[in-house]
């Protein structure tokens, strides 16, 4: 039995789509445990690309069942359109995915209320993907969530009315914004009682047939350890805990079931939306440096959003957010990606360290605005002008590539066990 839960271990975006895939094969069940429509993860098999939003991405396996867990938040529409474009590409979506009927369910009042604050907060916005996701954990927390199962329950028309009439004077009374009318949330809840409800489980309990079968399991996170409510940098973040350890409550399994911890990061750092990242070298704001490194990764690296297209920021890797990502969710080997995107920097630089006031920092700072100002420690490599674009081994790299993987690994403190060369399924050294 190996059951491995793979993650993003940066600010999301990290390849995370692209390494389970090529994992998925190997295992009986790919899972998804957090997150919902504000993940978009990647997936390209030859000249052929697939965005998903909320299935796992071991959906395209035809032996590997897909299972959407109940700590995830779903749109019907999305979900509903996610499933169409797998159809239309001959995935026979239905015999493959199953949704836990615990998981809760994004309302059009919930994106209203996510338009509506970022719009309110100016320039102090998080710089959300828009899609409902911090409303919905909101009523989840608060017990007034609607769940896929509360579908069926006959105070399902009571509960709405009582949810309307709050979310709408917030609206309308507080956020300077239209309400939301009762014929839009019936839309959505309709199409999730033809659509989705056929695919509702329980889906803890199908995990649990699976791991006693000694099938393998591949538990797939969403965003990244830096994007988690409590570990990353709030109030920067999403509103989910993202860290390996959200695996368990957000599919009901106890932690004797997991045997290794897979961190996925890129050979260097990119976020999308606002808050701190000490390492950043560019952005569509204007900012650059001297010899243009962060704009090559923009470039070289096609840095925008899967879900939203925004422009990514971009920077040096940065250690000590890795450090603290080893840490907090037990990672036992790291993924590391988009090395090939590196080819032809002169330089390459790894941020080991903060500085702040003169004091060196050990660890990540709790609070947002000390993060922002800190300074951070680089130590500089030698660069390469070889294309790694699509190595499939080791000896394939040059040997300054090699050299910061050994210096990652050793700051790090972990083992790098895949490293990923491109896009494709096939670019990929298993180390
Ligand atoms: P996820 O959210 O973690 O699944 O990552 P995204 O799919 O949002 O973003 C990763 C992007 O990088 C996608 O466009 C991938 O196709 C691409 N990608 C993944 N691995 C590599 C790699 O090793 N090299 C290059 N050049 N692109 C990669
Ligand atoms: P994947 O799974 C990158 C970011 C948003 C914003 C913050 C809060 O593809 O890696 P939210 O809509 O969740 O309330 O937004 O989190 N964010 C992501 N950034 N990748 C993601 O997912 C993200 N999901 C959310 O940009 O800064
Ligand atoms: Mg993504």
């Amino acid at each position: 039995m190996t059951n491995t839960v793979a993650i993003g271990i940066q600010w999301g975006d990290e390849g995370k789509g692209k390494i389970v895939d090529l994992l998925a094969p190997k295992m009986d069940v790919v899972a998804r445990f957090q997150g919902g429509p504000n993940a978009g993860h990647t997936l390209v098999i030859g000249d052929k690309t697939t965005v998903l939003n909320h299935i796992p991405s071991g959906i395209l396996h035809a032996d590997t069942l897909s299972l959407i867990g109940n700590g995830t938040v779903v749109d019907p529409f999305r979900l509903v359109e996610e499933m169409d474009m797998l159809l239309a590409a001959a995935v026979p979506v239905s015999e493959r995915l199953r949704i836990s009927d615990r998981c809760q369910l994004i309302l059009p009042y919930h994106r209203a209320l996510d338009a509506a604050r970022e719009a309110a907060k100016g320039k102090a916005r998080i710089g959300t993907t828009g899609r409902g996701i911090g409303p919905c954990y909101e009523d989840k927390t608060a017990r007034r969530g609607i769940r896929l199962v509360d579908l069926t329950c006959e105070d399902l028309d009571a509960r709405l009315d009582e949810n309307l009439r709050y979310v709408n004077f917030m609206l309308t009374e507080f956020l300077n914004s239209r309400p939301v009318s009762r014929e839009e949330v019936t839309e959505a809840l309709d199409l999730a009682r033809e659509r989705l409800l056929p695919l509702a489980a329980d889906v803890t309990l199908i995990l649990h047939r699976h791991i006693k079968a000694g099938d393998r399991i591949l538990f797939e996170g969403a965003q990244g350890s830096m994007l988690d409510v409590d570990h990353g940098t709030y109030p920067f973040v999403t509103s989910s805990n993202t860290v390996a350890g959200a695996a368990l409550a957000g599919l009901g399994v106890g932690p004797g079931h997991v045997d290794e911890v897979l961190g996925i990061c890129k050979a260097y750092t990119t976020r999308v939306g606002a808050g701190p990242f000490p390492t950043e070298l560019y952005n569509a704001e204007g900012m650059c440096d001297a010899e243009n490194s962060g704009k090559h990764m923009a470039e070289r690296g096609h840095e925008f959003g899967a879900t939203t297209g925004r422009p990514r920021r971009t920077g040096w890797f940065d250690a000590v957010v890795v450090q603290h990502a080893v840490r907090i969710n037990g990672v036992t080997g790291l993924a590391i990606t988009k090395i090939d995107v590196l080819d032809g920097l002169a330089e390459v630089k790894l941020c080991v360290g903060y500085e702040k006031d003169g004091k060196h920092l050990e660890s990540i700072p709790a609070d947002c605005n000390a993060l922002e100002t800190c300074t951070p420690v680089y130590e500089t490599l030698p660069g390469w002008s070889e294309n790694t674009f699509g190595a499939t081994s080791l000896d394939q790299l040059p040997d300054s590539a090699r050299a910061l993987l050994r210096r990652i690994e050793e700051v790090c403190e972990c083992p790098v066990t895949m490293l990923s060369t491109g896009p494709d399924r096939d670019h990929i050294i298993h180390l």
